[in-house]
């Protein structure tokens, strides 16, 4: 049954559990305490929490990155979703939705027309998350991830 997730930014306190959802679904791959305090410091106001009744049960970062320049939209702000993950005992049930749309929506007040992000193309669960809320895949990245696994830039205009 779908939760009602409460989406709110991130604080340093909440740093012990965000380490937890992402070990639990990263595994050797976690980003570490350092580098999520200096994605708070950089991209702080979309370091966001999806919490649930009792718990915080996923993290998304998205961070503006820059511009593009094209005839139309010439200038126009682009970010990067970074990371986003949901405690796999509470997956199914909208939490990386919630984020999704609480990040576009930011985004969207501050101007920005473009969303990219890189995923593993193994990645069946994630790809399939981001098809179905209209991104687009935009080109192939080989040997992107430590392992030799191949990435996929994907893309959603705004
Ligand atoms: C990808 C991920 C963030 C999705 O989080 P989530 O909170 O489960 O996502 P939601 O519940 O909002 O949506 C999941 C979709 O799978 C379906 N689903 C149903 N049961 C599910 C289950 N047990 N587990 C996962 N998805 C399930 C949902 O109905 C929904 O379908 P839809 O796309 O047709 O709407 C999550 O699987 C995750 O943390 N994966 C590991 C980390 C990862 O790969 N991150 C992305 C890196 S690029």
């Amino acid at each position: 049954m779908p939760t009602h997730y409460t989406v709110r930014r991130f604080k340093p306190a909440d740093m012990d559990r965000v380490l937890e959802i992402e070990r639990a679904s990263f595994g050797k791959d976690a980003y570490d305490r350092k580098l999520f305090a200096e994605y708070g410091r950089k991209c702080g106001g979309l370091f966001l929490l999806a919490e649930g009744s009792r718990t915080v049960d996923g993290y998304s970062i998205a961070c503006v990155s820059g511009k593009y320049s094209n005839l139309l939209k010439l200038g126009t702000s682009v970010a990067s979703l970074e990371s986003i993950a949901v405690d796999p005992r509470a997956r199914g049930k909208g939490a990386a939705s919630s984020l999704l749309k609480s990040t576009v929506r930011r985004l969207k007040l501050q101007g920005v027309g473009r969303l990219t992000l890189m995923v593993r193309r193994s990645n069946a669960v994630a790809l399939r998350f981001y098809e179905r809320r209209g991104f687009t895949a935009v080109r192939r990245a080989p040997g992107y991830y430590e392992d030799g696994g191949e990435g996929l830039v994907m893309r959603l205009t705004l």
